[in-house]
């Protein structure tokens, strides 16, 4: 399986405290069936200062351990990016990584305020989406908004966003309201992507099964399959030598 959303990297998000733990971590995902991770730190001006360069320093002392321990992981980066005007210039400065797909195409991992959704966040979309950026919507089933109103995405939807469900929503693990929310994006066909949203081994750990198998119970096991397998591939198929 093929996770595309987690904080694995140590010490500069609200994951991973150090690097013993973020090896745990990365032996819990293998363990549990993730062969590909995508790491994605959070980037959010003024409460997590990280750029591309910042994470990429990280990401290869976290490669290099992960080798040295004989972790069977492979392993690529980019961040989850709050909404926000100001990492509009961020992106034209290149210094946000983001999702490649095989044909080179890129993705933007972008996540919402928990409590409602950003008045123009549609601008920006669209301005990403003139810059030839497509956008993934971090789980947008724990967002009071769309808890409120699911409809609420279908703006982002018709503009070309997708979204990814976190796959712990599914299991049930976030709470009755956020697994109904999440069943009904799976029921409406509305879900690209699963991943785990990794922080800690207690909150969070980097699991996916349980949720592509609450997630076969309403779509089906192809479909659920392709959730954790062939969908996060196309979009990220570019950052890995095999995905
Ligand atoms: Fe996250």
């Amino acid at each position: 399986m093929i996770d595309i959303h987690c904080h694995l990297l140590p010490g500069i998000d609200d994951g991973a405290k150090d690097m013993p733990q973020a090896l745990d971590l990365a032996a819990h995902a293998v363990a549990h069936g993730i062969t590909h991770m995508v790491l994605t730190p959070h980037i959010q001006p003024g409460m997590y200062n990280n750029d591309h360069q910042s994470i990429q320093q990280v990401f290869e002392l976290f490669r290099q351990a992960v080798q040295a321990q004989d972790i069977d992981l492979q392993l690529a980066m980019a961040a989850e990016v709050r909404i926000c005007p100001e990492i509009l210039p961020m992106i034209a400065a290149g210094e946000i990584p983001l999702f490649v797909s095989a044909d080179g195409k890129k993705t933007i991992l972008l996540e919402f305020p928990h409590s409602h959704l950003l008045p123009g966040s549609d601008n920006m979309i669209a301005w990403l989406r003139k810059q030839g950026i497509d956008c993934l919507i971090a789980h947008p089933e724990r967002n009071k908004e769309v808890m409120g109103n699911i409809d609420k995405l279908l703006p982002f939807l018709n503009m070309g966003c997708k979204l990814q469900v976190t796959a712990a929503s599914v299991a049930g693990s976030f709470g009755e309201q956020s697994r109904l929310v999440a069943l009904d994006l799976l029921e409406r066909g509305w879900v690209s992507v699963l991943a785990s949203d990794a922080h800690s081994l207690r909150r969070r750990p980097p699991e996916l099964e349980a949720g592509r198998k609450a997630a076969e119970a309403v779509i089906g096991l192809k479909s659920a399959n392709d959730l954790v397998v062939a969908e996060p591939q196309a979009i990220v198929g570019g950052m890995f030598a095999s995905a």
